[in-house]
């Protein structure tokens, strides 16, 4: 059984204070029932620490609802203005990191080397990537959905799987599955659709993860993701739970979609 997640991921929103307070509504919204997926938030750089705190502070009491956060560079430290390292957002109490969503590829540049440098770079700051792939509208009606996804797994992977150290197993990280035509447009993915290319996506981390720890890879749906068409992701016993945009900017609504994430979970 693969424990399922519920990410929100608040992209350029909210500014601290307005980041800290729907943080709190969310935690005492949750608090009272126990944690049966994890749940994490993705505010912007700036709110980290006020959501860090309101978190520690939330009813639930701090592990209910962790931290995570939008990009990293893949350096530690150094000349890159304007660029944040793993070792900063794991002081800040980061426990998730997000590489390669598909706004980074599409409005900065970002490529799949990128992608894979960033995944090796969370991993050594102890952070946990949640390394983003998906593809376009024109890549989908050319027919190549599966070939993108497939080399946009392993270009993430294959970096942090090579040379010496330690290598990574399927709890240190996951997959959000993300088409870019349903991220923002209102227009979602069939749950079955999702399922075909997320099996790919397992079948694609079997030679750095192993057979074993491909099937424990935990992989989630995401784009144009709401409280009225979660349950249809949620019940897919391929899909493991859900990168939130839009919808999880609104407390009410976000926390309706963990607790539909959680109920399948459950049983
Ligand atoms: P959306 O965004 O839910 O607003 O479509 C999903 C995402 O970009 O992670």
């Amino acid at each position: 059984m693969r424990r399922p997640a519920a990410f929100g991921n608040w992209k350029m929103y909210k500014r601290p204070a307005e980041a800290r307070e729907a943080a709190a509504e969310i935690a005492a919204r949750l608090a009272g029932s126990p944690r049966r997926a994890d749940v994490a938030l993705f505010p912007a750089f700036p709110a980290l620490e006020a959501v860090a705190a309101a978190l520690r502070a939330g009813p639930g009491g701090p592990g209910q609802v962790a931290l995570g956060a939008q990009d990293l560079f893949w350096e530690d430290e150094g000349p890159y203005t304007g660029e944040v390292s793993g070792p900063m957002l794991a002081g800040a109490g980061c426990r998730y990191v997000l590489v390669g969503h598909s706004e980074r590829r599409q409005l900065f540049g970002e490529t799949d080397e990128a992608t894979g440098r960033k995944v090796r770079a969370a991993l050594r700051a102890g952070l946990v990537p949640v390394l983003c792939v998906g593809e376009t509208l024109a890549e989908r009606e050319a027919g190549d959905t599966e070939a993108v996804v497939v080399r946009q797994v392993r270009s993430g992977l294959a970096p942090a799987f090579e040379g010496p150290g330690e290598r990574p197993g399927p709890l240190d990280l996951l997959v959000a599955y993300e088409p870019v035509w349903a991220i923002g447009t209102g227009r979602n993915a069939s749950a079955a659709d999702a399922a075909q290319v997320i099996a790919r996506i397992r079948e694609a981390a079997r030679p750095f993860l192993g057979p074993e720890g491909a099937q424990q890879l935990r992989v989630l749906y995401g784009g144009s993701v709401k409280p009225e068409n979660i349950g249809e992701f949620a019940r897919h016993p391929e899909i493991d739970g859900a990168l939130v945009g839009g919808a999880s900017l609104e407390p009410a609504a976000f926390v309706r979609i963990v607790e539909e994430i959680e109920q399948e979970a459950g049983g």
